[in-house]
């Protein structure tokens, strides 16, 4: 047996450390390490062991290629994040939030394929069998052929993939902080656990071209709780999220080896089970108020889909040196760097007010087109005039003032009119061929070179008499 000894071990990053310290020294976080046992590393590298047996090389081109057929749960919104379908062989992860609806969306997810004649099975670490089969009952799912079990060791959870030969399609394991291996002695949950436990599991699924989904925690912070490793170990990375106090979650991918990224599924949590939103648009925007200074709508872009959201803006007097500057559901710095470009481009005076951005709904917005809308909310809530409200804006702002080209204004533009919006502030089109193709779309289009036109456009004569 291998010698083992006591290592510290970042419960966030997964750095080894051979002192017990308050901070770790790789990612700085604090009152991370944990003391786990591990086996002694090998000895300088491969050292005098048996002579290895040289790789086999091969071609890109297989001589009979296979073509890999994914499994496709037809539920779009999910196939959507996955790209497609599940890969056979993948491991995919998904994070999210306690209660958010990971078991739930899985369960679903597993159901929908077992109906379609695809072998699941379903391994719960963390509730009893009776627990799974009570969500089932709930959901309208009992009668699906999926296997259930709960086990958290790992030596059995194979044991039996490997028993089920080549006919198991899809294993999920919820989650993988409950797995343990015993061969190792640290407790459950911990970086050596998980990171080995996953490891195992995975070695099986590829060999057996099984695709695992592996449920994982996330920590205070957000981010999938123990090791980043686990994170480079999958093929595919999704977060389940949203806000605990909204119905709708959206499912993202964060990294996908066999799909596109940032793409989004938003679902509505029911009591039958996570309902697919295929107007998520509509959605976000339900309770707009009309004539409302400081509301703008965001024709933005998740993934290939579009979204329209409310971006809202306050800006209040302050009566502190330092007035407040508070962002929920978009990025703090942005909201900084467009103030900037408004004060000293457009002379328009924020110094001295609290601001507060809120993107409505409980949705997170990344993308840069989203700083025009942001422009004109902060704008209608300066001068206490409401925008039109069949008005929409994208664009992105650089630090000269002028508004630049973003991705895909055709998609924008269809959905906006879709949705009955009848007028978009956007960027300059830069060739007559962008502008033909965005001429299909049946809305008014205000092309904005600059925030300095975006002012002016929202002060003038025709758009003030909107809203009069
Ligand atoms: N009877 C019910 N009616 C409506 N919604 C319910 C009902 N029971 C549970 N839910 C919803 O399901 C959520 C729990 O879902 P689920 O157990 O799938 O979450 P989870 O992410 O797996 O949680 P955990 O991290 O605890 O494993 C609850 O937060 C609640 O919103
Ligand atoms: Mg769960
Ligand atoms: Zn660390």
């Amino acid at each position: 047996m291998a010698k083992t000894r006591a290592t510290y071990i970042c419960q966030d990053c997964g750095a080894v450390h051979s002192k017990w310290t308050g901070k770790c020294d790789a990612c700085g976080a604090w009152n991370s390490l944990a003391e786990e046992v591990t086996e002694a590393a090998l000895p300088k590298g491969l050292g005098s062991g048996r002579k290895g047996r040289a790789v086999a090389f091969f071609d890109l081109k297989g001589e009979d290629s296979k073509k890999i057929t994914r499994n496709i749960t037809k539920i779009d919104e999910f196939d959507r994040v996955t790209g497609g379908g599940l890969v056979p062989g993948s491991a995919i992860l998904i994070g999210g939030d306690p209660g958010i609806g990971k078991s739930t969306l899985l369960l679903q997810a597993v159901c929908a394929l077992a109906m379609n004649g695809v072998r699941c099975a379903y391994v719960s670490g963390e509730e009893a069998i009776d627990q799974v089969r009570l969500r089932a009952d709930r959901l309208g799912l009992s009668h699906a052929p999926v296997e259930l079990a709960s086990s958290t060791n790992v030596r059995d959870i194979v044991a039996a993939m490997e028993d089920m030969k080549n006919d198991l399609k899809l294993i999920v394991i919820d989650s993988i902080q409950t797995m343990y291996v015993d061969t190792v002695e640290s407790a459950p949950g911990t970086v050596t656990q998980v990171r080995t436990s996953a490891q195992e599991i995975i070695r099986v699924a590829k060999k057996r071209g099984i695709c695992v989904m592996f449920v994982g925690h996330v920590t205070k912070e957000g981010q999938i709780a123990g090791p980043r490793v686990l994170e480079h170990m999958v093929d595919t990375v999704l977060y389940f999220e949203g806000d605990r106090s909204h119905q709708f979650r959206i499912l993202r991918a964060v990294k996908n080896r066999f799909g596109p990224t940032d793409e989004i599924g938003v679902f509505e949590m029911a009591h039958e089970g996570l309902v697919q939103v295929e107007n998520p648009s509509a959605l976000f925007l339900a309770q707009r108020q009309a004539d409302a200074a400081g509301s703008a709508v965001l024709a933005g872009l998740e993934g290939t889909r579009p979204v329209l959201v409310e971006v809202q803006a306050l800006v209040a007097p302050s009566s502190m040196a330092n007035p407040r500057r508070a962002v929920i559901g978009w990025d703090s710095g942005r909201l900084a760097m467009v103030l900037a470009v408004l004060e000293s481009r457009c002379g328009l005076q924020f110094s001295g007010a609290d601001i507060f951005l809120n993107i409505a709904g409980g949705i997170r917005i990344s993308e840069p087109a989203a700083d025009l809308a942001v422009a004109a909310a902060l704008i209608s809530s300066l001068s206490g005039h409401a925008l039109p409200m069949d008005t929409v804006f994208f664009g992105e702002v650089g630090l000269a003032g002028e508004v630049r080209q973003v991705a895909q204004p055709d998609v924008r533009l269809k959905e906006a009119a879709k949705l009955g919006f009848g007028t978009a502030f956007m960027p300059s089109f830069k060739s007559e061929k962008n502008r033909e193709m965005a001429g299909k779309a049946p809305i008014a289009i205000e092309e904005i070179g600059g925030l300095a036109d975006l002012a002016a456009a929202l002060a003038s004569a025709s758009v003030q008499k909107r809203y009069a």
